[in-house]
Parts: C-alpha cells; sequence; structure tokens
C-alpha cells in the first residue's frame, strides 16, 4: 500500500493565485461584456527586450546544426552566464563571490520552495506576515509547520509588518533556524535600510540560523541606500542563501530563469552538531533532480547584461515604476492608504471602511472590473489589505485609477 506524505493534506485546497483565477473566470462567465483590468498576480506585461529575443533567436540557430548543438549542460548553468551574473549583479556592488556559489535554475519560486529538501523536518521557521505564500506552503509539505489555527500555522512565528510598526519587522522574540525575508518586499513593496537587514544577519550569526533571502524584486529599488544583496551586509555569507529571478528583471515569468547563491561559508548541522556546507549538499540535490535550464533561456539571461541589454530592461523597469508612480498618486487622491511602490512593483492598499481583504476584492471585481490581491490571502497581518501590481500596461493602469476615482467619490 502506498502512503501519501500526510503533510500535503493540510494545504489549504489551492494556491492562492489559483483560487483568484477561478473567481475571475467564473466572473468572466457571468459577464462576458465587461472588461477586467488585472492588477492581481505579478505577471509581467510587457515583451521581452529585443537584446534578448536577438540571442534566444541566435542559440535556437545555434542548436540547429550539429557543430553548435548543445545538450546537457551543466547542472548548476553555464559559466557564461554565471560569469555575468558575478560581473554584473554582484562585484558591482562590492560582493565576491566563486562561480560554484551561485546555481542558476527555472526561477525563485522553484528554489526558494525546493531549498527545504536540504534542511530537518524539525527546524523552527520565522517569516514576515505578511508573506509570499510559497515560503509557507512548502514547509508544510515537510512537516515544518505544525498544525493551522485560526490563520495561523502552529509552528511558524509569525513577524508582523504592518502600518503600526512601518512595515519593519522586528526581531522574533521565539528562536527561529530559518528565517525568510524577501525585500523588496513581496506583497507589501517595501524595503529594508541596510542598518535594518544587518540586525537580521547579526540575529542569524548569533542564533546559527539562515536567511533565505528573496530579492526578486532587487531591480525596482530606486534609491541608492537600499541594499540589492543581503552578501552587502558583512558575515552575511554565513548565514544567508541569496535567491534572484529573471521574471520581473526582465519579463522571464514565462521563460522562467533565476539563481540561488549557496555561499561555502555557509554552514548548518548535524544533530551530533559537526558542520555541513550547505553549497555542497545544495550541488548534490541539484545534480540530482535538475537538468539544467535551457541553453536557450540561459544565452537569453545573458543578454540582460549587454549594454544594449541593460538598456532595455531599464527602460522597462522605468515603465513598470511609472506605473507605480502613477498608482499611488491615484490611489492617494481617492483618500485610500496605500504604501510600496517607491522602490518595488507592488503596492499594498489599506481598504476603505475597515472592509476585510475579501470583501474589498469581491467590490473592485464586480463593481469596477479591477483585480488585486486580497492581502489576508499573504497571512493573517494582511487581512484589511489588498495588493495591487504595476505589471500592467499603461492604459489600462490609467483606466483603472479613472475607474476606481469615479467610484470611490460617487
Ligand atoms: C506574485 O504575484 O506574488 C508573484 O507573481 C508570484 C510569483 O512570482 O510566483
Amino acid at each position: 500500500m502506498a502512503l501519501v506524505n500526510e503533510h500535503f493534506l493540510k494545504l489549504q485546497n489551492s494556491y492562492l493565485f489559483s483560487d483568484i483565477a477561478k473567481k475571475v473566470n467564473s466572473f468572466k462567465i457571468t459577464h462576458p461584456k465587461d472588461k477586467i483590468i488585472r492588477m492581481g498576480i505579478g505577471d509581467v506585461t510587457q515583451p521581452l527586450p529585443p537584446a534578448v529575443i536577438e540571442a534566444m533567436h541566435k542559440a535556437v540557430d545555434e542548436l540547429a546544426t550539429k557543430e553548435t548543438f548543445h545538450g546537457y549542460g551543466p547542472e548548476q548553468g553555464y559559466s557564461f552566464l554565471i560569469d555575468a551574473i558575478l560581473k554584473n549583479d554582484y562585484a558591482s556592488r562590492g560582493v565576491y563571490l566563486e562561480p560554484s556559489e551561485v546555481f542558476v535554475s527555472d526561477g525563485a519560486k522553484s528554489d526558494t520552495g525546493n531549498i527545504g529538501d536540504m534542511l530537518r523536518h524539525d527546524n523552527s521557521i520565522g517569516v514576515t506576515d505578511p508573506v509570499y505564500p510559497v515560503y509557507i506552503d512548502s514547509n508544510v509539505m515537510s512537516g515544518r509547520t505544525g498544525i493551522l489555527e485560526n490563520g495561523k500555522w502552529s509552528d511558524v512565528v509569525y513577524i508582523p509588518c504592518t502600518e503600526e510598526n512601518n512595515f519593519i519587522p522586528s526581531l522574533p522574540d521565539r528562536r527561529v533556524d530559518i528565517i525568510y525575508l524577501c525585500y523588496p518586499n513581496n506583497p507589501t513593496g517595501t524595503t529594508l535600510s541596510k542598518d535594518e537587514l544587518k540586525k537580521w544577519v547579526n540575529y542569524a550569526l548569533a542564533n546559527n540560523a539562515i536567511i533565505m533571502y528573496d530579492s526578486a524584486y532587487e531591480a525596482y529599488i530606486q534609491d541608492t541606500d537600499i541594499p540589492h544583496s543581503i552578501y552587502e551586509i558583512k558575515g552575511a555569507k554565513k548565514v544567508a542563501i541569496e535567491f534572484r529571478s529573471f521574471s520581473k528583471t526582465a519579463g522571464f515569468t514565462g521563460v522562467r530563469c533565476g539563481y540561488t547563491v549557496v555561499p561555502k561559508e555557509l554552514n548548518a548541522f548535524t544533530l551530533n552538531g559537526e558542520t555541513v556546507q550547505l553549497n555542497k549538499l545544495w550541488n548534490r540535490r541539484q545534480s540530482t533532480k535538475f537538468n539544467g535550464t535551457s541553453y536557450i533561456t540561459q544565452r537569453g539571461a545573458e543578454a540582460i547584461y549587454s549594454p544594449e541589454g541593460k538598456k532595455q530592461v531599464k527602460e522597462t523597469i522605468n515603465y513598470y515604476m511609472t506605473n507605480a508612480r502613477i498608482m499611488k498618486e491615484g490611489l492617494r487622491a481617492c483618500g485610500l492608504n496605500v504604501y510600496g511602490g517607491t522602490n518595488a512593483p507592488y503596492l499594498w492598499l489599506k481598504t476603505p471602511d475597515r472592509l476585510s481583504s475579501w470583501k474589498f476584492f469581491d467590490k473592485l471585481l464586480y463593481e469596477v472590473n479591477i483585480v488585486g490581491t486580497p492581502g489576508v490571502g499573504f497571512g493573517p497581518s494582511g487581512e484589511g489589505y489588498l495588493r495591487l501590481t504595476a505589471f500592467g500596461d499603461r492604459n489600462d493602469t490609467m483606466e483603472a485609477m479613472d475607474r476606481l476615482k469615479k467610484w470611490l467619490h460617487q
């Protein structure tokens, strides 16, 4: 008799974004004529940069002849891409990593979800709340979260980030072994200063904890004093794994490419207290379970670091950040409290009249045909908030603001 991993049975029926897609689809069936503006899932709308398209076409042609064909690549990624990452994303910020500390993958969602494979099931978990649901759900699957009671997992330490604390998480009052931090933050769109991030690195150093640092949105940082990488903080290589993604940086949500940095200085421990280098374990895990990102994709990713690629990526990011500015100004003009959106493509909106997140989501969908993401879907501290993304088309973004203004001023 084959037995299931019963931890899966503890999960809620479906993933947050699948739930929302279902609701939107049923609305479409009952309201076929209404034009929906999607500001829910953080999916990009602008095409890939021309430099990426050109590099991918060239890579396709290479695969067409015997002399330049590529079969299996290195599971860790091709050195042409890893070298470009090291030079442009790290050395340029004074962070020096070895090529074998970088693992190219199909994106940060898979890596943040899979990283726990290397760690025992009885580690304690800390998350900022609200939180990207993958961190929680993947730990539910591994049996680290306990049971769900009133919207909270009993063995997870929730660190609230709300208006009251200006969305700055305090260090946990209970010991945690693994801490998930995402900055710029999904979903609140807020950031951490170097001093704030330093507190977390020092906490992890003092407690032999590990920080899972998701910086998928670092390309959206506009203020020069906000850290792009946790390794800008002294000592972080001893305690942090960093996840990066080309999805939001360069429009790869459908193409799939990202990477994870596992420094060689980072150790975890056996029950007997022996130290184990996590870089070795992740390498072993990836070589067994992953056959690498496609050659075409990696050539496309490499192209974002060319001079034209950089310029084109910047233009697209400016486009989305202009959307974010239009939205922030528009929402404030409607009298709403709104956060984020200055160093991140997400805006975190306090619902009017103390409406619950889902109630406000439904009203927006049915009364103005705008799709957001209910804050409570990201955790208990998200109740009473709604997330909007700036990844839309400009005309749709402006139309959404007009609809909201009319609706709220009725
Ligand atoms: C989001 O909307 O939070 C993201 O698009 C989800 C993701 O990147 O997987």
